[in-house]
């Protein structure tokens, strides 16, 4: 009686077996992967990053989510994230404080979702995929939003104080959206 109240009206076959392996914790979760993708690694990923493992944490599901970040450019190697998104994100209750480092096409191989923060991030990450399995694993990061409509998360670093709000609001939604869709069991 008491697990059928918590369980979600609709389900499908798969959902509903993972749904059911989190309340009974007793079977394990499949594990996910996830890593945030933008051009610097220092202000759009490293934030999601940081948004993203939060709700996780929330969720008690860190066990099962391991979540990390990475640049396209490599511009910004070992740096800690920009001080702007850092002070935009920390009076949201955030802590971002992961280092920058350049995605590589190993990480098709270290990570199952791939999210790219706008389409030049989406076509650099592709031009490294070398199989239509790793092709499968990047997706567009708003394509997980539900409250806003917007095609990309645009780049804050020449923006002033509204781009980095922006960015936190696009990215709060579309991280809601991700965890959803993935304790659903549709990726
Ligand atoms: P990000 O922002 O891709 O969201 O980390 C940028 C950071 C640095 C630069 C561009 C975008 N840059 O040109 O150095």
């Amino acid at each position: 009686m008491l697990l059928r109240m918590q369980v979600p009206m609709i389900f499908t076959d798969r959902s509903l077996f993972l749904y059911l392996q989190i309340i009974l914790n007793k079977y394990p979760m499949k594990e996910y992967k996830v890593l945030f993708v933008c051009l610097g690694n220092i202000c759009r990923s490293p934030a999601g990053e940081g948004i993203f493992k939060k709700l996780v944490k929330e969720e008690g599901l860190e066990k099962y989510i391991k979540v990390d970040s990475a640049g396209t450019s490599g511009y910004h190697d070992g740096e800690l994230p920009d001080h702007r998104m850092h002070r935009h994100g920390a009076r949201r209750g955030y802590s971002f404080d992961s280092l920058s480092r350049k995605f590589t096409a190993r990480d098709f191989d270290n990570f199952d979702i791939i999210l790219a923060m706008d389409d030049s991030n989406y076509y650099n990450i592709m031009a490294l995929a070398t199989d239509i399995e790793s092709e499968k694993k990047v997706h567009r990061m708003v394509d997980f939003s539900r409250k806003y409509v917007h095609d990309h998360v645009p780049d804050p670093y020449y923006s002033g104080a509204d781009g980095f709000e922006l960015v936190l609001d696009l990215l709060e939604d579309a991280c809601q959206g991700l965890l959803t869709d993935i304790k659903e069991g549709k990726l």
